[in-house]
């Protein structure tokens, strides 16, 4: 069976586009492949974040990822720090890795690379995702458009190794989902929906009550005009709409253009899809929060699984470049 592996950031909150973006293609994934998910903390660490409330959103993040229906006995969901595995093959394929290649990705750059004061290891960043993927031997790896040159850096580091020291690591390729929603923000429709955009009224979050849900999406930044048309260029925000109400209860969304003959009863229909959309994933994570323990032991299993794989691989890796193995290997 293939494999397919995936990683989210421990940011809490889970937001629709995270949700029909991403998570929701994980759920269909854990049927079809061997899959695992990491909900990557380590990565957290390369920018200024905030160390008293990273546990809490770690587990956060496991607990949204369950209620929106990642099953344990489908899948091996776990957290990043809790595999020794990931930081040590870092070291080796920081020193595939080159300077130059670093330097120049696209999200070090947005992100302030050229500062003196910039940490380390917001270059190396997508170092340790590779680490993070070739770990896993994983054959597919869904990402979004933003981490697509991430995995080609990956694909990169990794033929390199095998190149320079043997055959070790499957060269992976990145998976374009079936059904790839495009989840813009509600009041800045050209933007994708995310949490950093300004105003929280345009992000709906997965936690959100059916009430501000219908708030939400009655305050969505439309057009002037009153026709109902899906044309993401002339009209970002009607198109927005029309793809969360066929994202939600399926359709297409140029069809569903021509069932309304004005934006109010879109919005309504919108709001109302959504709600029922994300119900059970509120009544799940409502549950979830109060069995902390239950949560604990599936991040447990999970590390646990993970390193029966993570740790031959990197064994192979270290003997590979030529390190003395102590008696007993290099991961036991
Ligand atoms: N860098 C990814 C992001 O910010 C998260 C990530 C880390 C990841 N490791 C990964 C994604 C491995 C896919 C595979 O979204």
């Amino acid at each position: 069976m293939a494999r397919v592996l995936s990683g989210v950031q421990p940011s809490g909150d889970l937001h629709l586009g995270n949700y029909l973006g991403a998570f929701r293609n994980w759920v269909a994934d854990q049927q079809e492949f061997d899959a695992f998910f990491c909900v990557v903390d380590l990565h957290a660490l390369t920018s200024d974040y905030d160390p008293t409330l990273l546990a809490a959103k770690t587990l956060e993040t496991a607990q949204n990822l369950l209620a929106v229906g990642l099953d344990p006995a489908a899948c091996t969901l776990f957290v990043q720090s809790h595999v020794p595995e990931h930081p040590r093959l870092t070291w080796l394929l920081e020193c595939t890795a080159t300077f130059g290649e670093l330097r120049r990705m696209t999200q070090f750059k947005d992100k302030g690379g050229e500062q003196e004061t910039v940490r380390a290891g917001l270059l190396t960043y997508p170092v340790l995702m590779a680490a993070d993927i070739l770990l896993y031997d994983a054959d597919r790896v869904p990402v979004g458009d933003d981490q697509r040159q991430h995995l080609e850096l990956t694909r990169d580091v990794a033929a390199r190794f095998n190149n320079r020291y043997g055959e070790t690591f499957v060269v992976p390729e990145s998976a374009v989902p079936k059904v790839a929603a495009r989840v813009m923000d509600l009041q800045e429709p050209t933007r994708k929906m995310s949490k950093s955009v300004s105003s929280p009224l345009g992000t709906v979050l997965v936690l959100d009550s059916p009430e501000e849900i219908d708030r939400k999406v009655r305050k969505a930044v439309t057009d002037t005009e009153t026709e109902v048309r899906y044309d993401p260029v002339q009209k970002p925000g009607v198109s927005n709409l029309l793809e969360l109400l066929a994202a939600a209860g399926g359709g297409d969304p140029a069809e569903l253009a021509s069932h309304y003959a004005n934006y109010g009863t879109l919005k309504a229909d919108v709001a109302e899809a959504l709600s029922e959309l994300l119900r059970p994933v509120r009544e799940r994570l409502a549950e979830l929060q109060t069995e902390r323990g239950y949560v604990e032991t599936v991040l447990a299993e999970g590390a646990a699984k993970a390193r029966t794989v993570a740790g031959p691989t990197l064994d192979r890796a270290m003997r590979a470049a030529g390190l003395l193995a102590p008696a007993d290997g290099f991961t036991h």
